[in-house]
């Protein structure tokens, strides 16, 4: 007996694929919606492989309303998780309007097409960047949003004002804000990982692609920074960790437990690790040195930034399972056989 019947919008993507992977292990139906716009139609391939089920994929440009309309009428949802969105911080400099237009409209369209269907369940897929530099760490859910340092945060940071706004008129729609921290790491089966169409610019698959010879050199962005080494800090979560969340989350949604509306919730680890502490952890896992060099801070960075997950814990009984080296061991594999 199914849980219900989930859109996972963005289902193809990094996140969204680990996610459909760990709903359907959890007796839910998946339909997944995605363009393709950042991922390939071969993730629904692996996502059979270690399932057994062909997820269904509707191809669809949800920042188009009247694709969005006809979707949401030709199927009825207990729910949806909505990944589907622009996510690269520098491109989101360079072309603002994309962002705005692509990642606000179909949060727009996910969300009258829920209510149009009279289902209203919906995770929405947010981002630590939303706390800017904070002042005081690790951050809680309580720590204020500061100044996005970005398009792409500023796009997150208005997607949750926006369920804000829904929720208070509409008591009936239930929604929870996940605030990701870095999602690193690829499923441990190998078949499916972090395959993006755009080439890799966070810190892991960086350092995998450099490992296997397909990048000459790593560029550490600053070392004289005030923390423990010089490099900066971050919170890597891995993906099925961060896949496990949105199930615990989407139950704790139809179980009419949340206290509050929206529920926002941090997922991190709760432990800040170094760039260079990132580098080593490569090395140990794979038994070789990695080619990096030390270059000049990136515009944008803040120091560090880590999460106090207790919260997460606590409401939604989430227990990260990996570490950072688990992290590495899954994405190197990944990487060898990608
Ligand atoms: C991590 C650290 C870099 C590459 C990203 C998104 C953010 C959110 C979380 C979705 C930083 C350093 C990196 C490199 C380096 N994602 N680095 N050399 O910027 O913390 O956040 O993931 O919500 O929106 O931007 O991730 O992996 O780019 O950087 O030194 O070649 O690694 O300076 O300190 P970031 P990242």
């Amino acid at each position: 007996m199914s849980k219900g019947k989930i859109l996972v919008t963005g289902g193809t993507g990094y996140i969204g694929s680990h996610t459909v992977v760990d709903l359907l292990e959890n007796d839910f139906e998946v339909v997944s919606v995605d363009n393709y716009h950042n991922s390939k139609a071969g993730v629904l391939d692996g996502i059979e492989e270690i399932t057994g089920v062909r997820v269904a994929n509707h191809t669809v440009d949800l920042s188009d309303a009247v694709a969005a309309a006809k979707l949401f009428d030709s199927n009825k949802f207990d729910g949806a998780i909505h990944f589907a969105a622009f996510k690269s911080v520098g491109e989101s400099v360079t072309k603002p309007l994309a962002y705005y237009r692509n990642n606000l409209n179909s949060l727009l369209n996910v969300i009258t097409g829920l209510k149009r269907q009279g289902s209203g369940r919906l995770v929405f897929s947010s981002s630590c960047s939303v706390y800017g530099n904070a002042d005081e760490l690790p951050v809680t859910e309580a720590t204020p949003r500061k100044e996005a340092e970005s398009p792409y945060a500023r796009t997150k940071q208005m997607g949750e004002d926006i369920l804000y706004d829904y929720c208070a008129a509409h008591p009936d729609f239930a929604a929870i804000l996940l605030r990701y921290f870095n999602p690193a790491g690829a499923h441990p089966s190998g078949k499916i990982g972090e395959d993006a169409a755009a080439p890799a610019s966070n810190l892991v698959p960086v350092i995998t692609e450099v490992g296997a010879g397909k990048r000459d050199t790593l560029t550490v962005f600053g070392n004289d920074y005030a923390t423990r080494d010089g490099s900066c800090v971050r919170d890597y979560i891995h993906v099925a960790d961060l896949a496990h969340a949105h199930t615990l989350a989407l139950e704790y949604l139809m179980s009419d437990r949340a206290t509050e509306n929206p529920a926002l919730f941090n997922l991190g680890i709760g432990e800040g690790l170094t760039v260079l502490e990132v580098i080593r952890a490569f090395e140990r896992v794979a038994d070789q040195p990695l080619n990096y060099d030390i270059g000049p801070r990136r515009p944008g960075d803040v120091v560090a930034v880590y999460a106090d997950r207790s919260k997460a814990t606590r409401e939604l009984g989430w227990e990260p399972r990996y570490d950072v080296d688990d992290i590495m061991r899954t994405a190197w594999a990944w990487e060898q056989q990608r």
